[in-house]
């Protein structure tokens, strides 16, 4: 797999644009080093190939690559920030995948999208979020622009703001989800289209538990993950905890600092 990802040279907590920001609970600098470099030493060590987008100055959430674009064979649906904080990422973003030789598709103007952060595939559909940064007008356009069945849930809980932070497909039929993140008619949705779901408490979800990635097995996520230890080796996968207590003071964890280009 090649990942996108971005290193926390500028990163920091300079607006609050979700619940877990707190411009008062100021980023350890030498520690969100730390973090970033451990997660990116994980998937090196894994054979995954790392490719690096170039950090700018007064985009402190540039970090969370995973908000860049939705990417899917060769395509890239540019993301288009629900809040004017970080829509001077968008440019950056474009050049970036531009660059590396995707095809741009791009939403009509005013429609909200967070790439990645709210769409994942689980096989061939794909599972998009609504409610908070992304708006629901956004998957029909997106379904169109990359020809793909689109599955539209709703999320309920500010905390739970992106649907990567509580939803993660592991394979084509195993997802696991935090069902209290969801409107009750969405979760029923989760489990009526994926064979197999493990359900985080929300106790755990809040440590970003979720936000994670399967790495030929091994499910890279934040400490929280331990907690899921079981369940996750019951359904055939291991865990590879590891701190990311900098960037959850940002709302992210080692899915939003990932964005996997195939
Ligand atoms: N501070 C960022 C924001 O609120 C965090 C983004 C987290 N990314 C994600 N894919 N969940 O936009």
């Amino acid at each position: 797999m090649s990942i996108l990802m971005c290193r926390p040279d500028f990163f920091g907590i300079e607006y609050e644009i979700n619940p877990w920001m707190k411009v008062r609970n100021p980023v350890d600098r030498e520690q969100a080093s730390k973090q970033w470099q451990d997660l990116y030493l994980s998937y090196r060590r894994l054979d995954q190939t790392i490719d690096l987008v170039e950090p700018r100055p007064g985009q402190p959430d540039m970090v969370f690559t995973a908000n860049a674009a939705l990417v899917h064979d060769r395509k890239a649906v540019l993301s288009h920030f629900a809040y004017p904080e970080r829509q001077g990422e968008e440019p950056f973003w474009w050049a970036a995948l531009y660059d590396r030789g995707f095809e741009m598709k791009l939403l009509p103007g005013g429609v909200a999208f967070e790439g990645a952060g709210d769409a994942l595939f689980v096989g061939d559909r794909l599972f998009a979020g609504y409610g908070f940064r992304t708006d629901i007008e956004a998957h029909r356009l997106i379904g169109e622009a990359l020809d793909v069945e689109v599955v539209s849930l709703e999320l309920v809980d500010p905390r739970f703001y992106h649907l990567d932070t509580c939803f993660c497909p592991l394979t084509r039929d195993v997802v696991m989800y935090a069902p209290d993140a969801f409107a009750p008619a969405s979760a029923r949705t989760i489990r009526q289209r994926v064979a197999h779901v493990i359900e985080v408490p929300i106790d755990v979800a809040v440590a970003f538990a979720c936000n994670a990635i399967n790495v030929g097995g091994r499910v890279l996520s934040s400490q929280g993950v331990e907690s899921l230890k079981h369940d996750l080796k019951h359904a055939g996968f291991s865990v590879l905890p590891l701190p990311m207590t900098e960037f959850i003071k940002a709302g992210g964890g080692v899915r939003c600092l990932s964005l996997p280009l195939d």
